[in-house]
């Protein structure tokens, strides 16, 4: 099987690429490193594009002889998309449809698309199944909500299958800390700097964490298991506090940081966890990284890391 992963050199398409590649999937990557890194997949038996999958000519010479496409390029995070929406909106929008195009021209038969919990918006009802209303808050979550639009309205239109996976919190190793970082990379950042941690609220609001491990094994079950296109979301279906995070990573890392507390900001959701059970059914999906082992592993590779960054 040849694959193209766009985004395949950004942290969760290299550790895709990394199982693909374990699995006896030849690679090709199409990546702009506009947040990625090319040490990611530096030392991998990988094909590298480098270029924009805004850019139509380029996205169909990339898919040119593979049979699926795992894609996850993609202009990331709310905070991002409210200081950039028209760049969020280009390369989340346009450049999804550039891929769906390209695979219908090349007759590529199976598309996984990367789609985020971002699209739910405010969320209604707890745990959070695929049917939740759609009503995202960010400029971000309408551009993943149209990306997945596109893509089912591309399988309805086209022989092509299009599985799509709504994403929860991801973590885990490749995961590094930038402005715009989730929640782990920043407390890992500030634990390793032995600088105090900030928790917004009273710390008691909770969120699904996934293992980047189990979101690769979804990728590869949605190419691989589904018999049809569809939404499934992916998350642990398990939630924790802030709170408790805080003091696991604290724990784990050994660092003398103190936990302080600062207003809540106003677009914080207080609970977030994700109903699997489709993904559970139809997929055969089922996470099974702990978070407790997933924190361990990832604090140790966060400060190796960092020694080679620094
Ligand atoms: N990390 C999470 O918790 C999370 C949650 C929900 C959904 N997602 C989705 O998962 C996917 C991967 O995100 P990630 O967390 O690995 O972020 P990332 O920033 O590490 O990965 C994105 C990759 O896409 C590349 N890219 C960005 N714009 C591009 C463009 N115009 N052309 C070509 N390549 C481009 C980047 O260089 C990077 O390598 C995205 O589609 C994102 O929306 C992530």
């Amino acid at each position: 099987m040849k694959a193209l992963v766009t985004g395949g050199a950004g942290f969760i398409g290299s550790n895709l690429v990394q199982y693909l590649i374990k699995n006896g999937v030849s690679i090709r990557v199409l990546d702009d490193l506009s947040t990625g890194y090319q040490k990611n997949v530096k030392d991998l038996d990988v094909e590298f594009v480098f270029g924009d999958v805004c850019d139509s000519s380029l996205v169909k010479k990339a898919i040119e002889g593979v049979d699926v496409v795992f894609h996850l390029a993609a202009s990331v995070g709310r905070q991002k998309s409210l200081n950039d929406p028209r760049r969020d909106a280009e390369v989340n929008m346009i450049g999804t449809t550039n891929v769906l195009e390209a695979a219908r021209q090349a007759g590529v038969r199976r598309i996984v698309n990367t789609s985020s919990a971002a699209i739910f918006g405010e969320l209604l009802t707890m745990p959070i199944a695929e049917d939740h209303p759609l009503n995202p808050d960010s400029p971000y979550g309408v551009s993943k909500l149209a990306a997945e639009k596109q893509a089912l309205c591309f399988s309805d239109l086209y022989d092509l299958t299009v599985v799509c996976l709504r994403y929860f919190n991801v973590y885990g190793i490749n995961q590094r800390f930038d402005a715009y970082g989730n929640v782990i990379p920043i407390f890992a950042d500030r634990l390793y700097k032995r600088l105090p941690i900030t928790i917004y609220g009273d710390g008691e609001q909770t969120r699904d964490f996934i293992n980047v491990t189990d979101v690769v094994m979804a990728n590869y079950l949605a190419a691989t298991v589904a018999k049809q296109s569809g939404v499934y979301n992916i998350g642990s279906g398990l939630s924790i506090t802030i709170n408790h995070l805080a003091k696991m990573m604290k724990d784990i890392s050994g660092s003398d940081s103190s936990i302080e507390y600062a207003p809540m900001r106003p677009a914080d959701v207080r609970h977030c966890r994700a109903e699997i059970s489709k993904a559970k059914n139809n997929l055969k999906f089922s996470p099974n990284v702990k978070i407790e082992d997933g924190l361990v592993e990832y604090l140790k590779w966060f400060e190796e890391d960092r020694k080679v960054i620094e």
